[in-house]
């Protein structure tokens, strides 16, 4: 029998509007806001410190058409486990330039990332990460595959599963590298942040609580996506706005202290940087360059000011500075350059930064490659 197409219509939106009724959409999920997820946790054991490692321009897949690359990713990975076996840190935080996409030549970044993750997910160290400015750049072609003899060493005629074949090397974008991460590694702790921050990816938030205590939270770590790559270096009035509101809602009293990581310094950092040397109030060993700030600052440091549980800002980006300056009521710290990767021949390591509930006190020193350790400081003072 022939049915006619209105009345097969009408029958479809009748049943359509049966099954809506039928399965209402639960409370749970009309409206939900990634935001109002409840925030990840961290376990710290009972009485002992909590140890975070921050592991800064890493800078891996450099020059992968020499020998020279390849090494420093391998030197690289040295010194991320000589401070994993130093310090055995709860924690471990990828500070942004992570890898270098502006000369990764290969469709799937993630590939490189991963080899950056390796020395702490083979140790089954949890971690998170934030980008930095190189981790999603566009590709550079480099100068000297164009000079004499000619011969450029990649042939895009040939595409399979590593060469996209079109030439235009184009990059694993953040939120690519940033699902690859999730989806692969259940230590990861990375968060893809709300969609109304997007194209900023690594805004998110943790929790640090005792085991034996959840409900008590020891810290919140917040983590903000500083910009730069495919778009602005530049954090966003959204989410500066997005860090006063989910920081008033889950810590309404700013009981629990607070620590802040992105990888570009914002502009306060220019105001607080000494002229040369590292004298007192500052704590640090190297002040080799200027400050290589963020392209506007839109109102997150005031935010920051006038909240007295934040107590630190960490970031990256600047390898020749490892300093810790007061600035108002917080300090705002540069990491150590972990990498061989990226520009600069500074002796490298890690900021290592170490939370104690009692008494409270947050310290921070360096880790050095050669197992040294310097530049000890009290941020809680
Ligand atoms: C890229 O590599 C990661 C692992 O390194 C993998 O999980 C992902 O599926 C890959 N993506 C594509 C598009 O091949
Ligand atoms: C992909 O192609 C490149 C360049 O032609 C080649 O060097 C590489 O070995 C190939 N990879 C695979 C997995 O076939």
């Amino acid at each position: 029998m022939a049915v006619s197409p209105s009345a097969a219509r009408v029958a479809v939106l009748s049943f359509a509007f049966l099954l809506l009724n039928l399965h209402p959409i639960s409370p749970a999920t009309v409206g939900s806001d990634p935001d109002a997820s409840p925030v990840k946790r961290l376990p710290a054991r009972p009485g002992s410190p909590f140890k975070i490692a921050l592991f800064a321009d890493l800078h891996f897949g450099e020059d992968a058409w020499t020998d020279w690359g390849p090494r420093q990713d391998v030197n690289s990975v040295c010194v991320m486990s000589t401070v994993l076996d130093d310090e055995v840190p709860d924690f471990v935080v990828y500070l942004g330039d992570v890898i270098t996409a502006n000369n990764i030549m290969i469709a799937n970044a993630s590939l490189y990332w991963d080899q950056a993750l390796s020395p702490t997910r083979s140790r089954g160290i949890p971690f998170a990460s934030v980008f930095g400015n190189h981790d999603d750049a566009a590709f550079e072609w480099p100068l000297e595959w164009f000079s004499a003899p000619g011969i450029p060493p990649v042939h895009c005629a040939v595409a399979n599963s590593s060469f996209s074949g079109d030439c235009s090397f184009s990059g694993t974008h953040r939120l690519q590298l940033m699902t690859n991460e999730i989806e692969q590694y259940a230590l990861s702790y990375s968060s893809k942040g709300p969609k109304d921050l997007w194209p900023s990816i690594s805004n998110y938030v943790l929790q640090i609580s005792p085991m034996d205590n959840p409900l008590s939270p020891i810290a919140y770590l917040y983590f903000l996506d500083s910009g730069g790559g495919s778009y602005s270096e530049v954090l966003s009035n959204a989410q500066s706005e997005w860090f006063k509101t989910r920081s008033l809602e889950i810590n309404p009293d700013s009981r629990v202290p607070e620590l802040i990581f992105w990888h570009i310094p914002s502009k306060a950092y220019k105001k607080v940087a000494p002229w040369s040397g590292v004298p007192k109030p500052c704590v640090g060993s190297i002040n080799k360059e200027t400050v290589a700030s963020q392209q506007a600052e839109t109102g997150i440091m005031e935010i920051l000011e006038k909240r007295p549980s934040v107590k630190a800002v960490f970031v990256g980006h600047n390898h020749g500075l490892d300093w810790c300056c007061p600035s108002k009521n917080l300090w705002l710290c540069y990491a150590r350059h972990t990498g061989y990767g990226g520009y600069g021949d500074w002796a490298r390591g890690a900021r290592i930064i170490e939370i104690n509930q009692h008494p409270f006190s947050i310290k921070s020193w360096i880790r050095m490659e050669n197992h040294d350790v310097h530049s000890e400081v009290n941020l809680s003072s």
